[in-house]
């Protein structure tokens, strides 16, 4: 299976200590939400989920995450996704530069190589970071800066060069002179540092600007002016370093991330008849020739093999989908469907449910928590809930595993071979012995023995309606103009 756009594989360790600061400290009041603004997901992930992602990939010696506002839901998530990453708290928020020197101070970094990214850009890609750090470490430079050119720069710290191109300082917006504000090449707020002079110049950092806060971006005319070196790489996808503040943005990146993911699959082999309307997240896996048709999201963790077909309206959270297998118009989540098998059109495969290679499960069939053999077949209008169907057996059409008393749930079993009749019921706890039959129209409640046939109800009477009031029977349908037999 490839290593997808999502994979978190990560490459060898820098050579160097590396420590990686996060800055999770800022709030989102533009998200308009009770949520952190950096748990909102997009791809399947929150965005710092996205950042620990990428940072993962350059396996560092340490990291780092700031946090402060909403810290109560920052901090446990990003020790979920991370447990070795250092927690360090910023009581209030009076800047990029405080932060980083509360990280540093917690983490009693001293020496190595220091990495600041922020927790809210989530296309950020580890190798971009790890391209970045290893340009610093080569130009020995006390401070790098990954920059981009842009065409609105506005909001955003200009990188300002002297007539030899050199960077002599980062200034932001509000700080700006209208000649500063026409420059074009922006500081993306990602930096590296060399330890040393990090450690040196963060409490010489003043907050005498119009935000009135410690400007981390301040180091960089302060390295110039003891005459270390400086250098700015620029990015030439800057979209990896935006961030979103609000939730149009962040559907944007959401959008931009999909079309991302999405480009990187067909390039690797998967066939996506419109890339616009299908929706892969970050740690699904795919495997070569797989075919996806119109309106097909997958989600979770899917993973999907070899010349299978899924679409077209298809969503799948966490299922995995068998080689060959075919899967139309359906819904699932946390399903297994074996190679070669049918699903669809119009199914819902609820958690638990196993579909063995070759079966079926088709047309407005709904399942939960049910292993269906291979080569067996649920074709048409049922329930199947809590239930074992060995190898090769075929359920009637309209078949209900009646599973639930109104108090407990209970288990069906139904054997290899067996063949049952339409609209059955299954009143569990019942077993179906192999090779078992039923009869249409049967209520089950007591098991049937294998090779059995078992039928319920009563045996079929007709009885003649009209006969006893003497009348002919023959005029009646003309009489009424009504029901006929059937
Ligand atoms: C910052 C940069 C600017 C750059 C821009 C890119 C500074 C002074 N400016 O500006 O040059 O172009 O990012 O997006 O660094 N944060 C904390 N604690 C704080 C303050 C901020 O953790 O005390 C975090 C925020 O949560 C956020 C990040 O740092 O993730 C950036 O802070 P923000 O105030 O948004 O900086 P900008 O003004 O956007
Ligand atoms: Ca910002």
């Amino acid at each position: 299976m490839a290593g997808g756009p999502g994979t978190g594989d990560t490459l060898d360790p820098m050579a160097s200590d590396l420590t990686v600061i996060v800055l999770a400290a800022g709030g989102g009041t533009r998200m308009r939400s009770k949520k952190s603004k950096l748990l909102h997901e997009i791809g399947g992930r929150s965005m710092v989920g996205h950042v620990l992602a990428a940072v993962q990939v350059l396996a560092p010696s340490r990291v780092v995450v700031v946090v402060g506002h909403q810290r109560d839901q920052v901090g446990p998530h990003v020790q979920s996704l991370m447990p070795d990453a250092v927690l360090a708290v910023q009581e209030d928020q009076q800047g990029t530069g405080h932060a980083v020197r509360v990280a540093m101070e917690t983490a009693g970094t001293t020496s190595g190589t220091v990495l600041v990214v922020y927790g809210d850009t989530p296309l950020l890609r580890g190798e971009s970071l790890r391209g970045f750090a290893e340009e610093h470490e080569a130009a020995q430079s006390a401070v790098s800066v990954l920059s981009g050119v842009v065409d609105h720069p506005f909001g955003y710290g200009r990188v300002v060069r002297n007539d030899e191109g050199d960077v002599e300082a980062i200034v932001e917006e509000r700080d700006a002179t209208p000649k500063q504000r026409e420059i074009r090449e922006i500081g993306s707020g990602i930096f590296a540092f060399d330890a040393e002079f990090l450690v040196d110049v963060l409490p010489r950092i003043g907050n005498d600007n119009a935000k009135g806060e410690y400007y981390l971006t301040d180091t960089v005319g302060l390295a110039r002016d003891a005459g270390l070196t400086v250098a700015a790489f620029p990015l030439d996808d800057v979209m990896q370093t935006q961030g979103a503040n609000d939730r149009v943005q962040l559907a944007e990146l959401g959008r931009e991330l999909n079309q991302r993911i999405v480009e990187q699959w067909m390039r690797d082999g998967v066939t996506v008849m419109d890339p616009a309307t299908t929706w892969i997240e970050s740690d699904v896996r795919l495997a070569p020739d797989v075919i996806l048709l119109p309106n097909t999201q997958l989600l979770g963790a899917t993973v999907v093999g070899e010349d299978a077909v899924i679409g077209p309206d298809t969503s799948l959270k966490d299922c995995e989908v068998g080689a060959g297998a075919r899967v139309t118009r359906a819904h699932g989540e946390l399903a297994v469907i074996g190679d070669g098998a049918n699903v669809g059109p119009y199914a819902f495969l609820r958690p638990g449910t196993e579909l063995g290679s070759d079966g079926k499960i088709g047309t407005f069939v709904e399942t939960k928590n049910a292993h269906i053999g291979a080569g067996s077949k649920v074709p048409h209008l049922s329930y199947v809930g809590d239930a074992t169907i060995g190898e090769g057996s075929n359920i009637g059409a309209g078949t209900i595993f009646a599973n639930y008393d109104g108090t407990h749930k209970h288990h069906t079993t139904v054997g290899k071979g067996a063949k049952t009749g339409a609209n059955n019921t299954f009143v569990a706890p019942v077993t179906i012995g192999d090779g078992a039959m039923t009869g249409g129209g049967a209520v089950v409640r007591r098991d049937v023995p294998p090779g059995n046939l078992a039928v319920s109800g009563g045996p079929q009477r007709n009885l003649d309606r009209r006969a006893p009031r003497g009348e002919d029977p023959a005029s009646i349908g003309e009489a009424t103009g009504a029901e006929g037999e059937s």
